[in-house]
């Protein structure tokens, strides 16, 4: 009898032919929206390029070449494609590296402090590490991050970097460029986190084809250290090179443990509470918010090659045990069984390896003695899983509760007289949707159609292209600004832009009770317009690009920031310009069509849930509110702000 390994696969896939994902038409398709962006980074690379490269800082932000990398992708400029998706993801990793460096610096300089209160509780000497660690985190930052240290990037962006997407628009840029070698590297890297994306298979399959590149060579690109060193121990450990599988398998170990506490220090980031809870829940809360991403290191770090491997940190002790008994180092190969044991308690094989073990002349159960720091690893890792728990099971019910509290504010806008004429709930219909009357009175509506009447100048609104609005119809609208400016020019009362402010903040909490929302809704953006029409109508989503494949792209220039929509209709002297809601985009079909009255709200989730068109308005004029809301505070409408501070300013002066 001897003791047994798992075998481990650790090659390649491959698959068939070449198709691209995005068709490259789309850039024609979609024409853009003007945005200072590109001017900006141009000017940022020719002037800030040195100073950069001499500070190691970087002024632009990844996520701004990023979102530039993909515009650029859209409009096949394969070059600048490809410049700045490098960018993006050499400026992701800078970030990422100073981070979690300054969040380790810190942590230690603070645990090495001598503390002020030697003989206070646990607590007290907690929040007094904390600040001497936040002095630390604060200068660190400043000097590691300079200007971006307190960037928060959007989620979507950071869970696309983690998805490898920008990897996925590189491949066809390189491709494009004649680089294939790179395009083989891109589309592997890709493949890495996602194994069943079938489209990349098949364009990495065709770049190793077309250059004629073998497996071995493919490389991916956002492998970390540690597993470059453990898929060169198994390929010893193939060989029976015994040796060298210790020496790689103990590195990429030290190196593993390192990248896991990294990953736990890029999990203490910024968190929006949405609300203001008291000190001690404030802090709780926080540390929920970053025990739940720490919780996923383990499934991040132990996806090698496309899989997640349940086993990934005990499979190092197995290679252990084996080779260690190969080279006859026996108190070493028994140590690695009992680490693997107390990793994976009561594993089959590792069972049978010990007694295996035990039955030697040389080997006694005493023998069996579990590395260290992996009895406390574990020990964590037990600890935050039934801490999480504990949070996923008591706090569902407190949340249900805070909800109740809630719904004295939507009574109290009851109270108003609205009322719902018809909703839908994610959890229950999928999809988030409400039809409400009464958000405004007749008298508002008459006062704010003439408003919006009197002041439209055509084509006010939207800026550039891409507009909800058909290309067929003519629109008239005022935003914000210019009612402000309105007021300046002495065309309109202020009271007028008050009573806009009034009636969409009236909307505003409506549609943020009725969902039931955790966070905040800023405006994003709000526009009156009245539509005459001639008979097209186009279904789109507010914030993707609707694609006729279904797929809704969430990318510049859809307004990815947009979470919440919604109508408020203040007319009904016309014919046709019904909402519908609908996933047919010729639209003659629906799930749900609303005829606007004066005071009708409709409320939705801004996503691909909710594709949506307008019917044309066949007779007369229709006039309504559009207003969208972000959950994201950078995004708030500055528009808005501004005319609060002109009515301030105005009011002010007039005492
Ligand atoms: C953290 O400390 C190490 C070692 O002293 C140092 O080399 C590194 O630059 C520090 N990191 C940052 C971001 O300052
Ligand atoms: C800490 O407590 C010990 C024992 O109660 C006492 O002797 C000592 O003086 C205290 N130290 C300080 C700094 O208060
Ligand atoms: C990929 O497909 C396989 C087989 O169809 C499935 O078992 C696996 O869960 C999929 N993996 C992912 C990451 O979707």
């Amino acid at each position: 009898m001897k003791p047994t390994s798992v075998a481990r696969n650790v090659s390649m896939r491959s698959a068939a032919l070449p198709v691209f994902r995005i068709g490259t038409s789309l850039g024609r398709m979609l024409r853009f929206t003007k945005y200072s962006l590109v001017l900006w980074i141009a000017i940022a690379s020719c002037g800030g390029a040195e100073t950069e490269a001499e500070s190691g800082r970087s002024y632009v932000a990844y996520d701004f070449y990023y979102n530039e990398g993909v515009a650029m992708y859209l409009q096949e400029g394969w070059e600048t494609c490809v410049k700045n998706l490098e960018m993006a993801l050499k400026g992701w990793h800078w970030w990422h590296d100073n981070t979690a460096s300054c969040r380790r610096n810190c942590s230690l300089e603070a645990e090495q402090k001598e503390l002020l209160s030697a003989n206070m509780s646990e607590e007290d000497r907690y929040f007094e590490r904390a600040l001497y660690s936040t002095h630390c985190l604060v200068r660190c930052k400043k000097n590691a991050l300079g200007p971006q240290r307190d960037r928060v990037v959007e989620s979507n962006v950071i869970s696309e970097f983690n998805n490898r997407k920008p990897y996925d628009y590189l491949q066809l840029c390189y491709y494009r460029l004649g680089r294939v070698k790179d395009a083989a590297n891109a589309a592997a890297t890709v493949l890495a986190v996602q194994p069943n994306n079938t489209v990349m298979s098949n364009n990495l399959k065709f770049y190793m084809e077309q250059a004629g590149i073998k497996a071995a060579d493919v490389v991916n690109l956002e492998l970390k250290p540690y597993g470059q060193e453990y898929f060169k121990a198994t390929l010893a450990y193939q060989d029976n090179n015994f040796g060298l599988t210790i020496t790689l398998m103990e590195k990429s170990l030290r190196l593993f443990l390192e990248e896991y506490q990294t990953c736990r220090f890029l999990c203490e980031n910024p968190f929006d509470q949405g609300w203001y809870p008291d000190f001690i829940s404030s802090v709780a809360n926080h540390f929920t918010f970053t025990l739940r991403c720490k919780r996923k290191c383990m499934w991040q770090l132990s996806e090698l090659s496309g899989e997640v491997d349940d086993d990934f940190l005990p499979s190092f002790f197995d290679y252990l045990q084996y080779s260690y008994f190969q080279k006859e180092e026996t108190a070493k190969a028994c140590e690695a069984v009992a680490t693997y044991l107390i990793l994976k308690p009561g594993a089959e094989i590792q069972t049978h390896n010990k007694e295996f073990y035990l039955a030697l002349d040389e080997v006694n159960e005493d023998m069996f003695v579990p590395r260290k720091e992996f009895v406390a690893f574990k020990e964590r890792e037990d600890y935050e899983e039934e801490l999480m728990e504990f949070i996923e099971t008591n706090f569902a019910f407190l949340t249900d509760e805070f909800w109740d509290e809630e719904d004295d504010e939507l009574k109290r806008l009851s109270g108003l007289g609205i009322r719902v004429v018809k909703a839908a709930r994610k959890a229950e219909e999928g999809v988030d949707r409400v039809v409400a009357d009464g958000l405004a009175s007749t008298l508002e509506c008459l006062v704010l159609t003439e408003l919006t009447r009197l002041a439209a100048v055509e084509g006010d609104g939207y800026k550039g292209d891409f507009s909800p609005h058909t290309p067929s119809e003519t629109f008239q609208g005022i935003t914000l600004g210019r009612a402000g400016l309105m007021i300046h020019a002495g065309l309109i009362d202020k009271a007028a832009l008050e009573l806009i402010l009034r009636v969409t903040d009236r909307c505003r909490d409506y549609v943020e009770r009725h969902f039931h929302l955790p966070r905040q809704l800023y405006f994003a953006y709000t526009h009156l317009v009245c539509r005459t029409a001639r008979p097209v109508h186009q279904v789109h989503v507010d914030n993707c690009i609707l694609q006729d494949s279904g797929e809704c792209l969430r990318v510049p220039p859809a307004y990815t920031y947009r979470d919440y929509s919604a109508i408020l209709y203040l007319n009904e002297d016309f014919e046709g310009g019904e909402l519908i809601f609908t996933r047919d985009r010729s639209g003659l079909t629906h799930e749900l069509k609303v005829e606007p009255r004066c005071g009708r709200l409709v409320g939705f989730s801004s996503g691909p849930e909710n594709p949506h068109g307008v019917l044309p308005v066949v007779e007369g004029t229709r006039c309504a509110v559009g207003l969208w809301f972000t959950q994201d505070r950078r995004h708030s409408e500055v528009e808005r702000t501004m005319a609060t501070l002109f009515l301030k300013k105005l009011n002010k002066d007039e005492l």
